[in-house]
């Protein structure tokens, strides 16, 4: 019987335990996308972690939707993952980084020369996103024509390399929470009419060739996908999302992948029964765990790791304190997207705390 102390082959890497930390968007890089030099102690903090799967990162300008967030796009941007990714090797540690594009649920004046939003079709999400200057309504999105569809996919593949050459150890697709890639799958922000839209196999064409580009060009045993069906994130609805995701999945097989992640939220069904008989590699869940429950799935056989977002966030020593049976220091809402320091890194680890 596994536990979440065990190690565990993932694509190419064999992990020291089974607890991944969850990527978390935490805007604390400047305006031109490159992380402050907090960032690497950030995460070397939390280099105990099996795997640490970095914040939403914009493979290209264009896929930015939060004030202060990073990109891999630019010389500058790689120099400073490159930190990061010696930082978190020097502790021993693996880090992934996740790219994000954004797509529709983005604003003007957060792209280059006050460009539109991008996505599938011109439908216009309900919502708001945080820019310079404070919430601002979501706008109607730009149709991507095909040959920018071809481009987007290109960038995906260059930040692929890119993260590579910065030293990171793979690169998860951020397919969830209603961002581009699952804008696509989704029958409520895709209503194209040519190959990318229409039936499910056309829907899922876009993710299925952004993963093919990344695997080419870094390997598919370094390449992971997260998606979150149902939940509903950025006003993403789907007819049959049941469907929708027992196709992708089952396309996912034979692609030799690190990893699928599952991330759940209030779902009608569960999910996980439903699709992890249909994939054949590594399989990661996420979603309001605890210690108890991300130990009982791992001993069932009903993950591969388990996946921690906030209490991450707030225990930097989380593996530490779990073996320990130590209490957790609680996250603080208040500084999860506020730049600087405070409830960065400064949440205390567990010898600190009992001191203090
Ligand atoms: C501050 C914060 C930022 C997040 N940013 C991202 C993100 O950039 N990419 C992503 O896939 N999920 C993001 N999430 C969702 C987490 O990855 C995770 O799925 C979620 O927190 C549920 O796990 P938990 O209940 O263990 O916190 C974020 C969550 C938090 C709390």
């Amino acid at each position: 019987m596994n536990s979440l102390f065990s190690h565990v082959q993932i694509g190419r890497y064999n992990l020291s335990n089974r607890m991944v930390m969850a990527p978390m968007t935490r805007s604390r890089a400047d305006d031109a996308g490159v992380p402050s030099e907090l960032v690497p102690t950030y995460y070397a903090q939390r280099a105990s972690a099996g795997l640490i799967i970095s914040e939403g990162v914009f493979p290209v300008a264009q896929g930015k939707g939060y004030v202060r967030t990073p990109g891999i796009e630019t010389a500058e941007q790689v120099a400073a993952w490159r930190m990061v990714a010696e930082a978190v090797h020097a502790r021993g540690g693996r880090i992934f980084i996740q790219l994000m594009h954004c797509g529709r649920v983005s604003h003007p004046s957060l792209l280059a020369d006050g460009a539109q939003p991008q996505g599938p079709s011109a439908i216009k999400a309900a919502g708001q996103t945080w820019t310079a200057t404070g919430l601002q309504d979501f706008v109607t999105p730009q149709a991507l024509s095909l040959t920018e569809i071809a481009a987007v996919i290109a960038g995906y593949r260059q930040a692929a390399r890119l993260a590579i050459e910065a030293g990171f150890d793979g690169v998860e697709l951020h397919a969830a929470s209603g961002y581009l890639p699952e804008q696509f799958l989704s029958t409520g922000s895709n209503q194209r009419d040519d190959q990318y839209g229409g039936s499910v196999q056309n829907r899922a064409r876009f993710v299925l060739e952004v993963l093919a580009a990344m695997a080419s060009e870094i390997g598919s045993d370094r390449v992971g996908i997260k998606i979150s069906p149902e939940m509903n994130f950025n006003d993403i609805t789907d007819a049959n999302p049941q469907e929708t995701y027992s196709y992708l999945v089952e396309q996912l097989r034979g692609l030799n992948l690190a990893y699928l992640h599952v991330a759940l939220f209030g779902a009608s069904v569960d999910y996980h029964a439903l699709l992890r008989p249909l994939f054949d590699g590594s399989y990661l869940v996420g979603g309001g765990l605890d210690q108890r429950s991300a130990a009982a799935l791992i001993a069932n056989g009903r993950a591969d790791a388990a996946v921690f977002g906030s209490a991450f966030l707030a225990n930097p020593d989380l593996p530490e304190r779990f073996r320990a049976g130590a209490e957790l220091n609680l996250p603080n809402k208040d500084t999860f997207y506020a730049p600087g320091a405070e409830g960065y890194i400064d949440y205390p680890a567990m010898s600190l705390s009992a001191n203090a």
